[in-house]
């Protein structure tokens, strides 16, 4: 595989993508976390996913390994797994290519065809967690702030969703700081969701890819 597709865009965008190699020797070094389903990473200028990919695929045999046997429970972490998976990519086609890999992954690893409704669930989940935007400004490409949704699995079917300013999560150090004026605070005072989620289903993921917005909760 070619490492940059063009010198123009390596002295314009940085785009050197990481070999294979240095990918697994890199997640090696938290490869404890990169095995746990509900670990999260955040790449912030993930291409076209070199790195989002074989993060995905340990957590996706973390899954196998602890709910293969049971196909509603593989689905479900499977899915809680990809929700831990967030990028962001300046350049359009970088991250277009970085969803589709990931999509693939997943929809190879539970079988699934594009009219199912985890396949639907999973595209509307890649949309939220892959973000075109600026990592450094922190605005998507249409001058919004990043925002990301913090996924959660709580048995049963359902998943909750809280959403977040990317701004304000990366202030966390500066606001926890010895001797800052908010360093006595606990995190859920300064952390607070932009947007809070009534419990979702699958299906009601799916139906949300296809322009349904999920309802804010009470
Ligand atoms: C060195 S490449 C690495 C890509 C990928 N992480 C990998 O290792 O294969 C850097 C990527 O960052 C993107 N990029 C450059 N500046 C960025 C920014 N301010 N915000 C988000 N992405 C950016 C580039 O378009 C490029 O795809």
């Amino acid at each position: 595989m070619s490492l940059i597709k063009s010198k123009k865009r390596v002295a314009d965008h940085g785009e050197v993508f990481t070999s294979a190699w240095i990918v697994e020797a890199m997640l090696d070094l938290v490869k404890g976390e990169t095995e746990r389903i509900d670990s999260r990473f955040l790449e912030p200028a993930c291409g076209s996913g070199n790195f989002l990919v074989r993060v995905l695929q340990r957590k996706l045999a973390a899954v196998e390994l602890k709910f293969g046997k049971s196909e509603f429970e593989k689905r479900h972490y499977a899915l809680l797994a990809l929700m831990c998976v967030y990028g962001i990519e300046l350049l359009a086609d970088n991250i277009a290519e970085c969803r589709a890999n990931l999509l693939e992954i997943f929809a190879d690893y539970l079988n699934l065809n594009k009219s199912d409704d985890s396949y639907r669930a999973t595209s509307y989940v890649l949309w939220q967690n892959l973000v075109h935007g600026d990592a450094l400004t922190m605005r998507t490409h249409d001058g919004q702030p990043i925002t990301f949704a913090e996924w959660g699995y709580i048995g049963k079917g359902k998943f909750q969703r809280r959403d977040f300013r990317f701004d304000v999560l990366t202030g966390s150090s500066a606001f926890s700081a010895e001797g800052s004026l908010f360093a006595h605070l606990g995190k859920h005072e300064i952390f607070t969701p932009i947007k809070t989620y009534p419990p979702m289903t699958v299906s009601e993921l799916a139906a949300a890819a296809h322009g349904g917005t999920p309802k804010e909760a009470a």
